[in-house]
């Protein structure tokens, strides 16, 4: 049995003032809840927002962290610096970064590799575009974001995976749930591939890409979803609270 969990992505919105705000407005709806509940914020509210989870059942996650220990990296955040306010998940590789901030398969898998040996909770986003899906590219493009993603990783069950078809992301065009079902039944046929079938049955594995909470019930009940992964949503707390109460 595989425990849900439903993580909101701020992506770059939000100040520390409005973020607290919306985590006090988010801690009593969401208290009693089955689910892992995670926000993963912009790396300057990490403090306000790191303060603000105190006590609460919210985990706190960041956006992407660099592989290095430190350096001269301009712009970049280390594990250090996340975990000394008590950062437990990272997302990395979301399709924005892949998109404008040149991510690649390979440095997705050096910041995977890094979160794991810093005791931290990669969530590792996968996903094809409305072109690749289009030509009957997806299960390929699938195929190799994980094996070289997830290449080299020793503890692939803490892995949380991400499936967001980028077509899906922020444009109200939700996957169907048959849809959503079918591509992470076929990433957890290629974990099991990669590593083994029982590994697979063990590692989460999310949907992301403007799930809300109308339709979150319909794809929280496919048998292959373990969670969400909300961006727009999670931005207003009676709807996130919504997803995360999805169940009830
Ligand atoms: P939306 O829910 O706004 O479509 O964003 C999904 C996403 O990219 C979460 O990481």
């Amino acid at each position: 049995m595989r425990k849900p969990i439903i993580a909101g992505n701020w992506k770059m919105n939000n100040t520390a003032a409005s973020g607290v705000a919306l985590i006090e407005e988010l801690k009593p709806l969401v208290r009693n809840v089955f689910c892992d509940v995670v926000v993963c914020v912009p790396a300057i509210l990490i403090p306000a927002i790191s303060e603000a989870v105190k006590g609460s059942n919210i985990k706190l996650g960041a956006q992407n962290m660099h592989w290095a220990k430190k350096g001269a990296y301009t712009g970049e955040i280390s594990a250090d610096m996340l975990k000394e306010y008590g950062v437990e998940y990272v997302i990395i590789g979301h399709s924005e970064r892949r998109t404008y901030f040149g991510e690649t398969d390979e440095t997705v898998n050096k910041r995977t590799l890094a979160v794991l040996a810093e005791g931290m909770t990669p969530i590792v986003c996968v996903g094809e575009t409305l072109e690749q899906r289009i030509n009957g590219e997806t299960e390929a493009v699938l195929s190799r974001q994980l094996s070289l993603g997830l290449a080299g990783i020793d503890r692939i069950k803490k892995v949380i995976i991400a499936y967001e078809p980028a077509w899906a992301i922020g444009t109200g065009k939700t996957a169907t749930d048959s849809q959503a079902n079918q591509a992470i039944g076929f990433i957890r046929k290629k974990i099991a591939e990669l590593f083994s079938p029982e590994l697979a049955e063990m590692v989460r594995i999310q949907y992301g890409g403007s799930m809300n909470s109308k339709n979150c019930k319909g794809l929280m009940a496919q048998s292959q979803i373990d969670g969400g992964l909300i961006g727009g949503a999670s931005l207003k707390a009676a709807d996130f609270a919504k997803i995360v109460n999805f169940d009830k």
